[in-house]
């Protein structure tokens, strides 16, 4: 939906008149560095073009209403600043509910009830962070209330609304993720991935600079809801095996290893499966970097193929993948002008991603999409993407 159509809407909804604050905040897909991001090691996602809009008018009664038309059945759900509790029945409306509790955990606290309007376009449950994106847009537009209302805010870099999104995740939706989704979304750069330590948040922005390929996005439709998944589970697997290396060798995060410094203190592993989710974090880690190398160098080639280790990684080592994905990337990897395919995102569902010959884009969306049909009996969806801006705020002239 364009800026004119969404403020007509938020006038139908919720009545003319007064100052409307906008912004928008996109979706993501990682290239490479999957479920490292909670286990001190480095990511290399990039923010997509698409996303998440928000328009939203300060209140004088404390209320908070809101109204998506990505959920028009919903229509317009009500709270309020005294009751900031987490509901199942809140449906998407936690997130921006969580985020107004956040930064009032942080010390900025919200004195004003908001008509909050939203329109996304980021496929709902495909592992493209819509729910990161929401977060961060909220959080911009918070800022943005704060500054107008209270004089506070100033202060708040895009770096904070992330840690902020996180906070949301961890302690008010009871997932346990990363931070690598809410960071790419806040700081995302156009034509650029960004290469971000999750030990210390230190990052660099690295030119997507790969001429005659293309990023092509595969979502299997088979959605998937992290918070059902066996998302927490791998965490606390991973956070167990730390504890058993830590008895032979001092680091405070798998990703600390080195493959070699691994490979000599793993014997302690002697459960298979802790064995294999730390060897994927350690490999994982250490295929980023070269990754990054690779593409620095303009050998798209060789990232291609890191991303087919990285998936057979996460398929085997992590199983966070599934059939349907198996299925997607086998497919692509096994087309004509792919250089490589992965999984992209928490797993178990969601999408793929692979780097594509420009001119077999085409060819391989219909190759793969029909082959994908033919196994799993229902179509999967391609999207050709770019690197996009991150969050900001949107002027509605
Ligand atoms: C989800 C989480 C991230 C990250 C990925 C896996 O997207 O939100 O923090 O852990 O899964 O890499």
């Amino acid at each position: 939906m364009n800026k004119t159509k969404m403020q007509e809407t938020f006038y139908r909804i919720f009545g003319e008149g007064g100052d409307l604050i906008a912004a928008f905040a996109p979706g993501r897909v990682n290239l490479i560095g999957e479920h490292t991001d909670y286990n001190g090691g480095e990511v290399f996602p990039c923010a997509l073009t698409i996303g998440t809009t928000a328009i939203a008018r300060v209140r004088s009664d404390g209320m908070l209403h809101f109204y998506s038309d990505n959920f028009p059945d919903v229509g317009v759900m009500t709270s309020s600043l005294d009751d900031l509790i987490y509901t199942e029945e809140a449906n998407w409306t936690n997130y921006p509910k969580g985020m107004i509790w956040a930064m009032k955990q942080n010390g900025y606290r919200l004195d004003q009830g908001l008509d909050f309007f939203l329109s996304g376009n980021i496929p709902a449950g495909a592992g493209l962070s819509s729910s990161a994106s929401v977060e961060v847009v909220t959080g911009v537009i918070l800022r943005e209330v704060l500054k107008r209302t209270r004089g506070l805010g100033e202060d708040l870099t895009n770096q904070d609304l992330a840690l902020m999104g996180k906070q949301v995740e961890n302690d008010y939706c009871g997932l346990n993720s990363g931070i690598m989704d809410q960071f790419v979304i806040a700081m995302g750069k156009e034509d650029c991935a960004i290469r971000l330590n999750t030990a210390d948040l230190s990052y660099a922005y690295a030119p997507l600079h790969m001429e005659g390929v293309q990023i092509v996005i595969g979502n299997t439709n088979k959605p998937h809801k992290l918070g059902d998944s066996a998302y927490n589970t791998r965490r606390e697997e991973c956070e167990k095996a730390l504890r058993i290396l830590q008895e032979k060798t001092q680091i405070s995060h798998l990703c600390e290893l080195t493959p070699e410094a691994f490979e000599a203190v793993q014997d302690a592993l002697t459960e298979d499966v802790l064995l294999r989710r730390a060897r994927h974090a350690v490999t994982e880690n250490d295929r980023v970097a070269r990754a990054v190398t690779a593409l620095e160098a303009g050998e798209v080639e060789t990232f291609g193929k890191l991303m087919n280790e990285a998936h057979a990684s996460i398929r085997d080592d992590f199983e966070a993948s599934c059939l349907e994905l198996d299925t997607l990337v086998d497919l692509s990897q096994n087309c004509i002008g792919c250089l490589g395919s992965r999984m992209t995102g928490g797993g178990w569902g969601g999408c793929n991603v692979s780097l594509v010959r420009t001119d077999a884009v085409e060819a391989f969306c219909k190759t793969v999409g029909d082959g994908y049909r033919q196994a799993i009996g229902y179509d999967a969806t391609f999207y050709i993407v770019e690197a996009g801006e991150g969050a900001r705020l949107l002027s509605l002239d």
